[in-house]
């Protein structure tokens, strides 16, 4: 069973940037987790494809861009052409959502979908078979350092069955609060890619901390 940790690049100290790449990067970590946030959609901004197009030399990791933007449809070019190697959009966010996971496919870019706490999987029904990967949010997007929301892992649980059911590709990814003492549960309900941002990112110990989790997913899962 392979589980893959993606740090969010939300939570690294702003300041030492090039140095949390390279401690990610080290900890053999293989890709970075890129929130965009637009203060519209959510109420906090974050990273523009300029910011990402800077960082893009700075690491071979790749980018896993989560668009937390109306109409993500504008901007979606540009942060192709800024390095993402991966894009997820926000069910919510997209009138016409299965134009814009074509627009994603169409630039040869992985395609995810995210769904807020309240949103449910169904509005997926239609599009799954398209999808590298749905994104449950365990908390409400736009900020770090918040708590997972109860719940969330029975939602994980109904899409894990959606997925083995329909027999579809899509990779589970949760994102938001994860840490030491919740990571497990995430796991047992059925995600298999892992967004992590405060809880890993720290300066000088990025490395260890990611180095930790991954020890303790070793440990557990057979
Ligand atoms: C929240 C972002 C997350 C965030 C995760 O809106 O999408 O990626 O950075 O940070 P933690 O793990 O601290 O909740
Ligand atoms: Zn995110």
């Amino acid at each position: 069973m392979k589980i893959t940790i993606c740090p969010s690049l939300f939570a690294a100290p702003m300041g030492y940037l090039a140095e949390e790449l390279q401690e990610v990067e080290a900890s053999g970590i293989t890709s970075l987790h890129v929130d965009v946030m637009d203060g519209n959609f959510v109420p906090n901004i974050a990273f523009g494809p300029d910011q990402v197009r800077m960082l893009r030399p700075l690491s071979k990791l790749e980018f896993d861009v989560h668009m937390m933007v109306v109409n993500p449809d504008r901007y979606i070019p540009d942060y192709v052409s800024a390095g993402a190697d991966s894009i997820t959009v926000h069910a919510e966010a997209c009138t016409h959502l299965h134009r814009t996971i074509q627009l994603i496919k169409s630039h040869g870019k992985k395609a995810g979908v995210a769904l807020n706490p309240a949103t449910p999987p169904c509005v997926l029904d239609y599009v799954y078979d398209l999808l590298d990967k749905v994104l449950i949010m365990t908390v409400n997007p736009g900020y770090g350092g918040q708590k997972t929301i109860a719940g969330m892992n029975m939602k994980i649980q109904d899409l894990q069955e959606i997925k083995r059911n329909g027999d579809y590709p899509f990779a589970i990814q949760v994102d938001g609060g994860i840490n030491q003492n919740n990571i497990l549960s995430v796991i047992d309900a059925g995600a298999r890619n892992i967004v992590i941002g405060s809880a890993a990112f720290q300066r000088h110990k990025t490395k260890s901390n990611i180095q930790n989790f991954m020890t303790m997913l070793e440990r557990v899962i057979v």
